[in-house]
């Protein structure tokens, strides 16, 4: 198969990207890859909404630059923040063109919602299924265009490049260069290739690398992994942000998220013994930004021995309540908590890689003609830890900035049609599945156990020996069984393990999201670990 423009990804970041080149180029194919169906993605979940500076009588582009500043802890790239805030709104407006309709007041204006760290009402939300509505908005608009292929239920396995040529491949390589992709076609059990002239890595998250996430089962960080594998620039993996209240349901996975907005319309975090201690530890109170909310809570649970905390909604307006959050209230009362009589439990949960696949202001990245966008990349918006809402833009923001870089370059790229067929490694079927469960159980143990919320050296290093270990059983089964999507996602796994734990292990200094008692000072040396 060939293609001009190839998206790996039908999240917000591909999409967004896809609709572009396709109303750009009608003439030129543009293929989206997907590896579930079209609609399964973190963006579906999205609750609380995009943020953008909407009202400008109240808000202003500088304070959202200035909280986004603040909650990254001083690594933000200043350019990108800025541009992300001040070409946001344009890419909202260009959404709420293709449909999407956002929640609005009495009067008409926009109902603009609040979330930690931001000090401003900024948040343009749908209920509390602000991502479903997107996403749904954005697949309608894909509709239109022709041109545009749409391969549901396709793992991509593998970046093509001069690796796969015969060529020897370090990371020294300057002009490492992509041609396409190997892909496992589930519905024939058969890896094929697919050939491009650009390649747009828009993979996601990888929530599942830890047993409690708020990320759907696809969110296994093939795109980092894959990049990884190519011998390309990963950055900044330490960073995992945990939502500080996903819905406490022991056994249940994914988490089912309870919004920050909660929060914003006057939620209130306590304690078994019903104490608000949130103002124990940040003036911020339950709007402190979330790395500072999910470390709280964290040492609330282990100071009084719980497995979670309490949010109360009891003293809030229950229309109110149930006009914004329809979806929240229905999941709680389905397990029998009525929140206007009862305090919801809740419990962090690992919920968004600000780290990724390096990228530049255009989402190129050290790959010649890919590019990424999205939650799989790190363009430096969010630098230790992302402001809450500013993903979805930045994925928008992004997504067309890549776009813009490609109209410049997609006149001279030729699709190289030299590449050998997959080489097929293992040929017997995965006899037992079980090995492949029980290794990703392990792995999500030891990143809770070992790297989650508060880290220290001797945890980092026990991690990092376990994870050799799952590493070196889990090629071997690759190396001698069937591909499969479940081996090749846990292989995909352990490698953004590694990289978190090596990532956590190079920063010597607490900043942001990561958070080392052996290092409990932040460094003056102001540092990106690029892997
Ligand atoms: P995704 O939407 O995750 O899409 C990834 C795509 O890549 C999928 O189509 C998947 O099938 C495909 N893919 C992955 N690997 C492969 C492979 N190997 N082969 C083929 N296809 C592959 N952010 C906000 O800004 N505001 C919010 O309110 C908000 N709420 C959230 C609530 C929840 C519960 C969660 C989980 C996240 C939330 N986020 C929010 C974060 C935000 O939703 C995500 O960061 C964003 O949607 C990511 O979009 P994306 O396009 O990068 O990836
Ligand atoms: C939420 O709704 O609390 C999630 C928002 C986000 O992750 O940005």
């Amino acid at each position: 198969m060939e293609t001009d423009f190839l998206v790996i990804g039908s999240g917000i970041a591909g999409l967004t990207y896809a609709l572009k080149v396709a109303r750009q180029f009608p003439e030129k194919k543009i293929m989206i890859i997907t590896k579930a169906r079209e609609d399964e993605t973190n963006t579906k979940y999205a609750q609380g909404g995009v943020a953008g500076v909407w009202d400008e009588s109240k808000d202003s582009f500088e304070k959202h630059i200035e909280d986004t500043l603040i909650a990254g802890d001083g690594l933000c790239n200043v350019k990108t923040v800025e541009i992300v805030v001040t070409e946001g709104p344009t890419r909202i407006k260009e959404l709420i063109e293709y449909g999407a309709r956002f929640d609005k007041t009495e009067s008409g204006d926009y109902s603009l919602g609040r979330e930690g760290g931001h000090s401003e009402h900024r948040i343009l939300h749908h209920k509390d299924v602000t991502g479903k509505e997107m996403e749904r908005a954005l697949l309608e608009e894909l509709q239109q265009y022709s041109n545009i292929e749409v391969i549901n239920h396709c793992f991509v396995v593998d970046l093509i490049t001069q690796h796969h040529l015969g060529y020897l491949v370090t990371k020294s390589t300057s002009n490492i260069t992509c041609f396409g992709v190997y892909v496992l076609n589930l519905r024939t059990q058969r890896i094929e290739k697919i050939l491009s002239r650009i390649t747009l890595l828009a993979t996601g998250g990888c929530g599942q690398a830890y047993r409690t996430t708020t990320n759907p089962k696809i969110a296994t960080g093939d795109g980092v992994a894959m990049m990884y594998r190519a011998k390309g620039r990963i950055e900044n993996m330490e960073f995992i942000q945990f939502h500080p209240t996903a819905l406490f349901e022991p056994g249940v996975s994914p988490s089912f998220l309870i919004t920050e907005a909660v929060r914003g319309d006057g939620g209130i975090l306590r304690n078994k013994d019903e104490e608000a201690f949130m103002e124990r530890y940040d003036e911020r109170k339950d709007l402190a930004p979330r790395d500072i909310v999910a470390r709280a809570i964290d040492s609330e649970m282990k100071r009084t021995g719980t497995e979670h905390v309490y949010l109360d909604c009891r003293h809030m307006d229950k229309d109110k309540f149930i006009h914004h959050f329809p979806n929240i209230y229905e999941k709680c009362m389905s397990i029998g908590i009525d929140v206007m009589k009862q305090m919801i439990p809740v419990a962090p949960a690992a919920h968004y890689s600000c780290g990724g696949i390096k990228a530049d202001e255009f989402g190129r990245t050290s790959i010649i003609n890919l590019y990424a966008c999205g939650e799989c990349a790190s363009t430096g918006l969010h630098g230790a830890n992302r402001l809450a809402s500013n993903s979805l833009l930045e994925a928008m923001v992004f997504g067309h900035r890549c776009y813009l870089d490609s109209v410049e370059k997609i006149s001279s790229i030729e699709i190289r049609r030299d590449i050998p067929d997959w080489n097929v490694k293992g040929n017997t079927d995965p006899k037992e599945m079980i090995l492949i469960t029980q290794s990703l159980k392990e792995l999500q143990q030891i990143m809770s156990d070992y790297v989650g919320i508060v880290r220290t050296d001797v945890r980092l290093e026990r991690a990092s020996k376990r994870l050799d270990l799952l590493h070196e059983e889990t090629e071997q089964l690759y190396k001698s069984t069937k591909v499969s999507p479940q081996l090749c996602e846990l292989r995909n796994l352990i490698t953004v393990g590694y990289l978190i734990v090596k990532g956590a292990q190079f920063r010597k200094e607490s900043r942001g999201l990561h958070f080392n008692t052996d290092h409990p000072e932040k460094s003056d040396l102001l540092q990106n670990i690029v892997l």
